[in-house]
C-alpha cells in the first residue's frame, strides 16, 4: 500500500504493508532513531511524534500508529523539530537550560509532546505530558522548561508544514460512511481500524496477522458532532479528546473522567466508536453513556438501526454487531442534570479503570424520581445497575435510603478478582461511589483535587 506524507518537511512515499507501524518504519527503514521504542504499546510516550493535518496538530504515539493513518499528514520527529540552521526549538533550548534530561531516553518523546503543546498554545502541561514517562530526571524541570518556552514564537516550519499539506495527493482510503459500508458489505470479514489504540497492540504485542483491514479515519462524515435542543450526536470516528472538549460544557464530570482516559497521545487517536465496538468491560465511555441513556447508531450496507447502548453489550466478548456492520455514531441526551462519573484506577493518569461508575439521578421534592446508574469493571460488559436503580426510585433522598440501597449492588453484580482489583474491593468501592454521589449532592467536597482549607 502506498502512503504519501510529509516527514520533517519533505514529501515521502512509503510502500509498505498497511499494518506496519510508523515507529518501525522510521527506525528500521529511515534510520531516524531519535524516536525511541520504550513499551511499544502506547504507554510511555518515548515514540511520540508531532502530527499535523487539516484538523490541527496532535502528539501521537508512533508505536501504535499504522502508516496509512498518517497519509496526507505532516509528521515531525525529534530530528525535524530544530530549525534547518541548527537553532534549537524553544522547548529544546529550555530543556537544556532547566536540566530537563538525564539519561535522555525519554527526551525525544517529551520534546515532540512539548513542541506540540507549544504550537497549539496548550499550557496545562501536567495533562499534556502525562503520557510521557521519565524514569530519571523527574518531572519538575521538564514542566519548568515547557512553561519557560510557552511564550516564545512558534517556529516557521509549523506554518510551512500546514501550507505544504495541500500539495499531497489524496490517500487511497474510504472517505465516507458510504464507502466504508460498501467495502464492509463486499468483504464482511474486513477489520476496521479506527484509532488503532487497541488494534495496534494486537500487532505489536500479539504479532497477529489482521487479514484484510480498512481504515476509518478519513471518513469525514463519521467524525462529525452535531447538537440540537435535546441531544448531541457524536460520529464513531470522533476522537476521545474531541469528545472531551465537546462534552465538557454539558457534562463536566464526564469530561473530567475523560481527562484521565489514557494520555493526550491515546485520546488524540482513540475513537468513541472503537471504545464502544471493542466491547471491553473496562472501556471508560460506555458507563457514562449508558447512564445518560445514549442510543447507538449501527449501519450495515444501506440498512441502519438504533438500539439503547446497554443492549449492544450482550456478554463478555459478544456485541450485538453483525459481520460487516459498523458503529456509525452515538446520540447522547443533553437533559440530565445530575450526572457524575467516577473512574477508579491505581494511577491518576494513564491507567485502565479497576471500575468506573456513572450516576444520573434526579431528585424532586426530596425523593428520587429517576435513576440511571451504570458501571464498568463490575461484570463481563459495561452494565446498568437495575436493582440499585429500583431500590432508589421513589425513595426519600437520604442517608438511610443510600445505606439501604447498598445491598442491591450485590444483586446487580458479582465482580471478578483480577490484577486490577479484588471482587470485594470492587463491590465495596461501587457502594462507596453511591455514598460519594450522595455526599456531593449535599454539597460535600469529596475530590482530593479540590481540598479546601
Ligand atoms: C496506552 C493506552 C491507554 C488506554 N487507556 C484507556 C483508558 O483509560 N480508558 C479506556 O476506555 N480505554 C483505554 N485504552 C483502550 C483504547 O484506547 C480504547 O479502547 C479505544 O477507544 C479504542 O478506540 P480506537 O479508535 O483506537 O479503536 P481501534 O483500536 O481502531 O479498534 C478497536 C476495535 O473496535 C473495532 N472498531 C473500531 N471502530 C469501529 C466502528 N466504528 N464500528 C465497528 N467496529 C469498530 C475495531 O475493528 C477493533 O475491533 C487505552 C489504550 C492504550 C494503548
Ligand atoms: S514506545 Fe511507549 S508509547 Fe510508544
Ligand atoms: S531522562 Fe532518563 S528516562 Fe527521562
Amino acid at each position: 500500500m502506498k502512503t504519501t506524507f510529509l516527514l520533517n518537511g519533505e514529501t515521502v512515499t512509503a510502500e509498505i504493508p498497511p499494518t506496519e507501524t510508523l515507529l518501525d518504519w522510521l527506525r528500521l527503514t529511515q534510520h531516524l532513531t531519535g524516536t525511541k521504542e520504550g513499551c511499544n504499546e502506547g504507554d510511555c510516550g518515548a515514540c511520540t511524534v508531532m502530527v499535523q493535518d487539516d484538523q490541527g496538530i496532535r502528539a501521537l504515539n508512533a508505536c501504535i500508529l499504522f502508516l496509512p493513518q498518517i497519509a496526507g499528514k505532516a509528521i515531525r520527529t525529534v530530528e525535524g523539530i530544530r530549525a534547518d540552521d541548527g537553532t534549537l526549538h524553544p522547548v529544546q533550548q529550555e530543556m537544556v537550560e532547566k536540566h530537563g534530561s538525564q539519561c535522555g531516553f525519554c527526551t525525544p518523546g517529551f520534546i515532540a509532546s512539548m513542541a506540540t503543546a507549544h504550537a497549539t498554545g496548550v499550557t496545562d502541561f501536567n495533562d499534556q505530558l502525562a503520557g510521557n514517562l521519565c524514569r530519571c530526571t523527574g518531572y519538575a524541570p521538564i514542566i519548568r522548561a515547557a512553561e519557560a518556552a510557552a511564550s516564545a514564537p512558534v517556529p516557521e516550519w509549523v506554518a510551512a508544514d500546514k501550507a505544504a499539506l495541500t500539495t499531497l495527493p489524496n490517500a487511497a482510503l474510504p472517505t465516507s460512511g458510504d464507502e466504508l459500508a460498501a467495502i464492509l458489505t463486499a468483504q464482511p470479514n474486513t477489520r476496521i481500524i479506527a484509532g488503532g489504540t487497541d488494534v495496534g497492540l494486537w500487532v505489536t504485542k500479539q504479532m497477529r496477522d489482521l487479514g484484510p483491514v480498512v481504515f476509518l479515519h478519513a471518513c469525514d462524515d463519521l467524525k462529525q458532532i452535531s447538537i440540537n435542543d435535546d441531544q448531541m450526536y457524536v460520529g464513531a470516528g470522533v476522537t476521545i479528546e474531541t469528545l472531551r472538549e465537546a462534552i465538557a460544557p454539558h457534562y463536566p464530570s464526564f469530561a473530567e473522567m475523560l481527562r484521565r482516559y489514557g494520555s493526550t497521545q491515546v485520546r488524540s487517536a482513540a475513537t468513541l466508536g472503537g471504545n464502544i465496538a471493542n466491547g471491553s468491560p473496562i472501556g471508560d465511555s460506555p458507563p457514562a453513556l449508558i447512564a445518560l441513556g445514549a442510543t447507538l447508531h449501527l449501519r450495515h450496507g444501506d440498512t441502519r438501526r438504533t438500539l439503547p447502548l446497554e443492549d449492544f453489550f450482550i456478554e463478555y466478548g459478544q456485541q450485538d454487531c453483525a459481520q460487516g456492520e459498523f458503529v456509525e455514531g452515538v446520540a447522547i441526551p443533553l437533559a440530565a442534570k445530575g450526572l457524575k462519573v467516577y473512574k477508579i484506577s491505581k494511577r491518576f493518569d494513564q491507567d485502565i479503570s479497576a471500575l468506573c461508575g456513572a450516576f444520573n439521578i434526579s431528585v424532586s421534592d426530596g425523593a428520587v424520581t429517576t435513576a440511571r446508574i451504570a458501571f464498568g469493571g463490575m461484570a463481563g460488559t459495561p452494565k446498568r445497575a437495575s436493582h440499585l436503580e429500583t431500590a432508589l426510585i421513589g425513595q426519600p433522598w437520604t442517608t438511610e435510603t443510600i445505606t439501604a440501597a447498598h445491598d442491591a449492588l450485590a444483586q446487580d453484580f458479582s465482580p471478578l478478582s483480577d490484577m486490577r482489583a479484588s471482587a470485594d474491593y470492587r463491590l465495596t468501592v461501587a457502594r462507596n461511589l453511591l455514598t460519594r454521589y450522595f455526599a456531593e449532592s449535599q454539597g460535600t467536597l469529596t475530590s482530593v483535587l479540590e481540598v479546601q482549607p
